[in-house]
């Protein structure tokens, strides 16, 4: 029961049954609160879509190399746009990550740069080669702390209902950089059987099935050839192709880019919330890259998957559309 009608019954079934009737107008107009439930995702957005998020990479550094301006623009975006929450694709803060959830770099990098109001959502992060340098599950720690920062585990799965009767999206949220240390591969053995799992077990309902990672599996970056993008790509290929996954989220090169490899899965890189590094133009297998600072927009209905690379200014600088 939504909470609004939880209000309405307890003060109708109060005044007793014989007063209902003419009390019940009444009742009804002094219900003036409003909780999540009767206006969080499922509405129906003008523009055809019912979910929508921005995600961003690669940002904490005390709001220089243009962090701030960058957040600047999320947050008029997200004023001007339907927006239901943001998701950090990883290296959330430079250059060790935070050693506590009492680390000042709290507030420096993340709660005194992305302070627009539009911006005061859920923000669903995952963790970076930079994050895992002091005490990675601190960024779990301090969902306690905030009421925006929801990061559950250094994994965790999210189910999002799109709208009632049209099916979920399904999000993976996964720790990419213990993948590349022969050290940690019993934390990676779990996890890998937790993803196949959890994909395998998806509902039947699940329209969309999006992993978000940091580390990309294929990038037209400085990392194109390197031992990181090789090692995601060895890892996690197949299992993207076995269960249809969607769309991989990620970061760690420092541009905006749409990969498409062989193969199932789309792969957008949003690793340009601060630094900027640079990229390679005429890959076969890259349909748009841009060395810019931004963030992408995603706009989500059940047959349909919009996607927008946007930049520090609020220009879109490039837009493309899944379907199925
Ligand atoms: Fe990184």
């Amino acid at each position: 029961m939504k909470r609004r009608d939880f209000v309405r019954n307890t003060t109708l079934t109060a005044l007793g049954a014989t007063l209902i009737q003419p009390i019940a107008a009444i009742a009804e107009s002094q219900v003036t609160h409003l909780t999540s439930d009767d206006v969080a995702a499922g509405a129906d957005q003008a523009d055809g879509y019912q979910m929508h998020f921005m995600a961003i990479g690669d940002w904490g550094r005390n709001g220089e190399y243009d962090q701030d301006k960058v957040a600047t623009q999320m947050g008029v975006w997200a004023k001007e746009h339907p927006n239901n929450f943001v998701i950090s694709a990883g290296d959330n803060f430079y250059p060790k990550g935070v050693v506590s959830e009492n680390d000042p770099l709290w507030h420096y990098s993340f709660e005194n740069v992305y302070t627009a109001h539009s911006l005061q959502c859920d923000w669903y992060p995952v963790l970076g080669n930079h994050d895992h340098l002091s005490d990675p599950e601190a960024q779990v720690r301090y969902s306690k702390v905030s009421r925006r920062w929801n990061m559950p585990a250094t994994y965790y799965a999210k189910e999002m209902v799109l709208k009632k009767g049209m099916g979920k999206v399904l999000f993976l949220m996964i720790d990419t950089d213990p993948m590349l240390f022969e050290e940690k591969k019993d934390y990676v053995a779990k996890q890998l059987n937790w993803i196949n799992d959890t994909l395998k077990n998806a509902s039947a309902d699940v329209k969309w099935k999006i992993i978000v990672g940091h580390h990309p599996y294929y990038t037209v970056g400085p990392r194109i050839k390197n031992y990181d993008t090789l090692t995601l790509r060895k890892t996690m290929a197949d299992i993207f192709e076995e269960h249809k996954v969607d769309v991989y989220l990620s970061g760690h090169d420092h541009s905006l880019q749409h990969i498409k490899p062989q193969g199932f899965t789309h792969q957008f890189i949003t690793g340009a919330g601060s630094e900027l590094t640079s990229v390679t133009s005429g890959v076969e297998y890259s349909k748009f890259e841009a060395s810019t600072h931004g963030f992408m927009y995603f706009s989500v209905a059940h047959n349909k998957l919009n996607v927008k690379a946007i930049n520090e200014d609020g220009k879109v600088l490039y837009e493309t559309e899944l379907t199925k």
